[in-house]
């Protein structure tokens, strides 16, 4: 990202208007989280999702390029006694490594460049929770490279079992249901069971 990219997104932050909610994908499904183990809220704005996983046991982590917005997260989670291993880290140019995390959140960021990364770096079993704006979304990004074609979701992770999917599109009464998000869990397979 470049350096005018990232201080938009430090200026929206110091703006305090940003909101603060967690994923309805991640609320919607947390029975599905593990008892414990490592996870990753990625570009993880003030980090609401990081202090979902924070308060579920698990040991998180929260990387996001603006600093102001990391900042912000440390105060926040620290107010809430929880503790999460926060960082300012720009996600394209250092992905998650392969095999480091049983659970990864990323809510309403998408570089597609990036998806395979996100599939590789879930350990066996491992979880990714996936939320963000469709083309359909109204006031969500104009720029068609930051919005899903309809259930793309599915095809971007196509490797992982479903677990979860979510894309109301255009289909019914458009004032009714989820419009203008797709939300998506899936599983990395557990690896093989060694035969004798
Ligand atoms: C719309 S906000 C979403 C924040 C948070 N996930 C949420 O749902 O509240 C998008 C976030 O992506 C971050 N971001 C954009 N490009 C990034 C990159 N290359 N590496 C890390 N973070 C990035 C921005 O700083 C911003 O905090």
């Amino acid at each position: 990202m470049s350096d005018a990219d990232r201080e938009r997104w430090d200026a929206r932050y110091r703006s305090g208007l940003l909101t603060q909610t967690p994923a309805a994908v991640l609320t919607a499904n947390h029975h599905l989280l593990p008892a414990g183990g490592r996870a990753l809220d990625l570009a993880c704005g003030l980090g609401a999702n990081a202090r979902v996983l924070a308060a579920a046991g698990l040991d998180t982590h929260a990387w996001d390029v603006s600093p102001v917005a990391v900042g912000q997260l440390d105060a926040h989670a620290a107010a809430a006694g929880l503790t999460v291993h926060s960082a300012v880290r720009d996600v394209l140019l250092a992905p998650p490594p392969p095999a480091s995390f049983d659970v990864i959140v990323v809510a309403r960021f998408l570089d597609r460049a990036l998806c395979p990364a996100l599939a590789a770096a879930l350990r066996p079993g491992g979880l990714l929770f996936y939320e963000t704006f469709t083309r359909l979304a109204r006031g969500g990004p104009t720029n068609p490279d930051w919005s899903l074609a309809e259930s793309e979701l599915l095809a971007l992770f196509a490797g992982l079992a479903v677990r979860f999917h979510r894309d109301d599109w255009d289909t019914g009464d458009p004032a009714l249901g989820l419009r203008g998000f797709a939300q998506f869990v899936g599983q990395r397979p557990h690896a093989a069971e060694t035969r004798r």
